[in-house]
């Protein structure tokens, strides 16, 4: 997959691709990226990028010039063009799971009070908000969608990893244990001890439902759960109650 990022700040967004997992899947050209700064497309003496909002406001809007021609110099046939922006629709694990399909990813970084809408109109594909927050740019939301769509492409990470996670099945993941034994005065729960799997499996599906159901009850109710998770959330709300959970 090639990756291309638009941006003012390249230094915001280098350190995620050269380090840890995505340091790796570049260097086993799973991923290609270039990181563009979009001043560079910018004429005139001082290289300007913004400008005042027409109709009056607070801050600076991104100019369409500079985005176009960097949009036009780096997007292929393929390219996908992606907005991060707080108006744009949630961004989601299953679009994660589509966009690691994508031979051609393209996102452009906003800044300031946004950019002039005739880009978005004219050249975006997808405008995603990563949360119901807005942040200062539009670089930490691109790494957010980028690190949670790359490790969903084959070979970045093992089939295992990806098996239980959370959001794949509505479920939370289950509580993980490593040694020590004893720690802070509370023991690892001792079935993880027991080589039983059967047991282990049956006591980590119970921990998922009971965490989802503390943490994050409406994915509950959109969970497609299999007979047997189920039949465990209804003897864990019997058990339990909700409101003990
Ligand atoms: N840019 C600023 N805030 C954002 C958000 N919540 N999601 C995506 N991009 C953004």
């Amino acid at each position: 997959m090639k990756i291309t990022i638009l941006t003012l700040f390249p230094e915001m967004v280098e350190p995620f691709f050269s380090s840890s997992i995505m340091k790796r899947a570049v260097e086993r050209k799973i991923i290609e990226y270039e990181i563009v700064n979009f001043r560079s497309y910018s004429s005139g003496a001082y290289n300007k990028v913004d400008d005042l909002p027409y109709g009056g406001g607070a801050g600076m809007v991104l100019m369409p010039e500079p985005l176009e021609k960097a949009i036009l110099d780096k997007r292929s046939s393929k390219s996908r063009i992606i907005f991060p922006s707080p108006s744009g629709r949630l961004f989601t694990q299953e679009i994660a799971s589509e966009l690691s399909r994508e031979e051609d990813l393209l996102f452009i970084c906003g800044h300031y009070e946004g950019m002039d809408q005739r880009i978005i109109d004219h050249y975006v594909d997808d405008e995603f908000s990563i949360g119901d927050y807005v942040l200062t740019s539009g670089e930490s939301a691109s790494v957010v969608i980028i690190d949670a769509l790359f490790r969903l492409i084959d070979g970045v990470i093992s089939r295992d990893s990806l098996e239980d996670e959370s959001f794949k099945s509505s479920l939370l993941e289950y509580d993980q244990y490593t040694r020590p034994e004893r720690y802070c005065n509370s023991s690892v729960p001792s079935v993880l001890l027991s080589g039983n799997h059967a047991l282990i499996c049956s006591w980590r599906d119970d921990n998922r439902i009971a965490k989802t159901m503390r943490s994050r009850p409406d994915m509950l109710s959109e969970a497609s759960l299999s007979l047997r998770m189920r039949r465990k959330l209804i003897k864990i709300i019997e058990e339990f109650g909700i409101e003990d959970l």
